[in-house]
């Protein structure tokens, strides 16, 4: 018996676009097909988070959502965040601290930090952990990637701060 092929149409980091799918396909499956290798396949279980991207500004696991369900919305994958010559400020904190061994949790790690500092003011530590919980590493012990992500986040608290206008009203 054949499988049916339908179309399904979202925005996809910022540009509309249509891709044949079937009914039983999942978004990460879409989208590694289409070439979006960055997101990652680990467990496929919605227990690893390898395989995050950003829906409708939420964390999600692309692996437990079909691709139709991405109809209509607006998804981010980690081909949105900077380039290796322009990297996003989470990008260069995770470098800086030597935070990246097999990377392979990286860009998970990189889109629910992305969704939790847009999302989220003044993140706490605990905020912080509990947004993060999802995404696993197996490699670093996380300490490193925290010390990124913590500096990450008041790197952008400090941003404000540091555009506003001197002198201003008292
Ligand atoms: Fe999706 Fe592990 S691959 S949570
Ligand atoms: Fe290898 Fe996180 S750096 S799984």
């Amino acid at each position: 018996m054949k499988t049916a092929v339908n179309t399904v149409s979202f925005t996809l980091n910022g540009e509309k676009k249509t891709f044949s799918t079937r009914p039983d396909e999942k978004l990460l499956d879409l989208l590694r097909r289409e070439g979006y290798k960055g997101t990652k396949y680990g467990c496929g279980q919605g227990t690893c988070g390898a395989c995050t991207v950003i829906m409708d500004g939420r964390a999600v696991y692309a692996c437990l959502l079909y691709a139709m369900q991405a109809e209509g919305r607006k998804v981010r994958t980690i081909e949105s965040m900077g380039t290796h010559d322009k990297p996003a400020p989470i990008q260069q904190e995770l470098v800086a601290a030597g935070a990246v061994q097999c990377g392979y949790c990286i860009p998970g790690i990189i889109m629910s930090a992305t969704a939790l500092m847009e999302a989220e003011k003044d993140i706490t530590d605990e905020v912080a952990r509990e947004y993060m919980d999802g995404n696993l590493c197996r490699c670093t012990g996380y300490e490193k990637i925290w010390v990124a992500l913590r500096k990450t986040i008041d790197r952008a608290a400090a941003e404000p701060a540091k555009k506003a206008p001197k002198g201003g009203k008292k």
